[in-house]
């Protein structure tokens, strides 16, 4: 068996799970093991795996606990609860079946499972019922930019059931991973002193730039992350809805926004549209019509919420509203959404092993 470390909650340990965290030293597996330890998740021992490159290094988990990394290839996942994955699709596609075969049941951040039919693409606050249905013992959580735009769009679907969406990001380059986030520093400083640039991450310079280009191109013209928008939101929503995304990287360090435009089917007034988003679950409205009421990338940075401004008619169609959506790439577009996705498996009582 691996080596892991214990971990009490609330004094003595009790009722808790076994969790590992996958591509624990990555953006999106950093923030994980700051959200399981923030929400005081019940883990009786967790343990932090990566790439053998990371074999040995060590990372810390809530304020006392320092994890040494294990390299993911020789871990053996019989006796633990919960793998939280975001080490890569093709890291994924090898491993997360592993990990299930074993008992362990995945919550996998990346791409690789999303489309799957026997794969729940899950978001808490729009369709926990689909958790009812994990066949492979793997769960899939969706595309940043897809999760913060249908916690938004689920409840003004329930109330006046929308027809189409058109959507523009500005995608923070978090999302691209470390790597990203290390790029747009480097870019930034060697552009202030006229350095020659040479881009890596991105297909363009970021630093100053916004890049109409993000995941590969599809033979229709659209990118991969555009068709991810269209598809998601169609599996954990409604099949009927038809959008259209443009998908933007931007020189931002963490967070993404969307600028949303939706035409549904029933009449709808601003003041509805902003009521029903002043209920809904994970959604907080800022919207003053006033220099600064509204919320931007750097303000929603270690917020868990999805937030809503700017909320308009859109007059070009009969019903019809716009509106602007923040919210941390790493939180609620991966890390948090994850956590959430396992303390909702708690709940419903889907998880057989409870470990005393
Ligand atoms: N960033 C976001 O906003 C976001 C949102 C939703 C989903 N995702 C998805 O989550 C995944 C990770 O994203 P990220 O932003 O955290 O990337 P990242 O910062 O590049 O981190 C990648 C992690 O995967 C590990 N890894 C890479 N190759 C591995 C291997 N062969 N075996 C074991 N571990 C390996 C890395 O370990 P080493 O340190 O050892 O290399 C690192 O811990 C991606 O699939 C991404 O699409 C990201």
């Amino acid at each position: 068996m691996a080596e892991t470390r214990p971990v009490t909650i609330i004094g003595i340990t009790i009722m808790g799970y076994r969790v590992a965290v996958v591509g624990a030293t990555g953006a999106v597996g950093r923030e994980i093991l700051k959200t399981l330890a923030e929400r005081d998740f019940p883990i009786k021992d967790i343990v932090a795996l990566a790439s053998p490159r990371s074999t040995g290094t060590e990372i810390s988990f809530g304020e006392k606990t320092v994890l040494k990394v294990q390299n993911l290839e020789k871990f053996d996942f019989a006796g633990w609860d919960i793998g939280l994955f975001s080490p890569g699709a093709a890291v994924s596609a090898v491993h997360a079946p592993r990990a299930a075969a074993a008992g362990c049941i995945v919550i996998d951040n990346t791409s690789q499972f999303r489309m799957d039919p026997d794969v729940p693409l899950v978001v808490p606050e729009v369709n926990p019922q689909a958790l009812g249905r994990i066949r492979r013992g793997i769960v899939a959580n969706p595309n940043c930019s897809t999760i913060q735009m249908v916690v938004a769009l689920k409840p003004l679907h329930d109330r006046f059931k929308i027809r189409r969406v058109v959507v523009a990001t500005y995608q923070s380059v978090s999302g691209a991973g470390k790597d990203g986030m290390d790029e747009l520093l480097l870019q930034t400083r060697r552009s202030l002193v006229h350095d020659q640039i040479v881009p890596q991450e991105f297909t363009k310079q970021i630093a100053f730039n916004c890049i109409p280009h993000i995941d590969k191109f599809m033979e229709d013209g659209s990118t991969k992350e555009e068709w991810k928008m269209t598809v998601e939101t169609r599996k954990i929503l409604d099949p009927d809805i038809k959008l259209i995304a443009t998908c933007v990287r931007v020189p931002v360090f963490i967070g993404h926004s969307e600028a949303i435009n939706v035409e549904f089917e029933n009449p709808v007034t601003v003041a509805e549209a902003r009521a029903v988003l002043r209920d809904a679950p994970g959604v907080r409205v800022i919207d003053k019509r006033e220099d600064g009421g509204f919320i931007t990338q750097l303000e929603c940075q270690g917020e868990d919420d999805v937030y809503v401004s700017r909320i308009r008619r859109d007059p070009t169609v009969p019903h019809g509203i716009g509106f602007w959506c923040v919210a941390d790439n790493l939180r609620k577009g991966a890390a948090l959404n994850a956590v959430q996705i396992a303390e909702t498996l708690i709940a419903q009582g889907l998880l057989a092993r409870q470990a005393a």
